[in-house]
């Protein structure tokens, strides 16, 4: 298997965004990664979703790896700069994270 070098996880539950945005964020991240040429090849990204990463507020939430990096309230705008910012380029989109692993517990958005 070809390695992956990140993987981004959705949440598309109800409750962090009882309207379920998630889910239509999870969509539009399968285009963006196919876009950004992130399918395969050195900065291939692995795509999951989750229904429910245990923030359950102020969501649609999405988590990072191996950066252990944490956003919300995921839009489809921030959405696109963390696939073209974060994944392609490898720099954090730092105004929109309200946690990092090892970072400690901060106040959810
Ligand atoms: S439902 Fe999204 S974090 Fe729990």
């Amino acid at each position: 298997m070809e390695p992956y070098r990140r993987h981004i996880v959705i949440c598309t539950g109800g409750y962090c965004a009882p309207d379920r945005t998630g889910r239509a964020l999870y969509a539009q991240l399968a285009r963006l990664l196919q876009r950004e040429d992130l399918l395969f090849g050195p900065q291939r990204v692995k795509r999951s979703e989750t229904p429910c990463l245990g923030v359950c507020a102020g969501g649609p939430v999405a988590v990072v790896y191996p950066e252990g990096v944490w956003y919300a309230p995921v839009t489809p705008a921030l959405l696109e700069r963390i696939v073209v910012e974060h994944l392609r380029d490898g720099r954090v989109v730092t105004e929109a994270v309200f946690h990092r692993l090892g970072d400690g517990v901060t106040p959810a958005p």
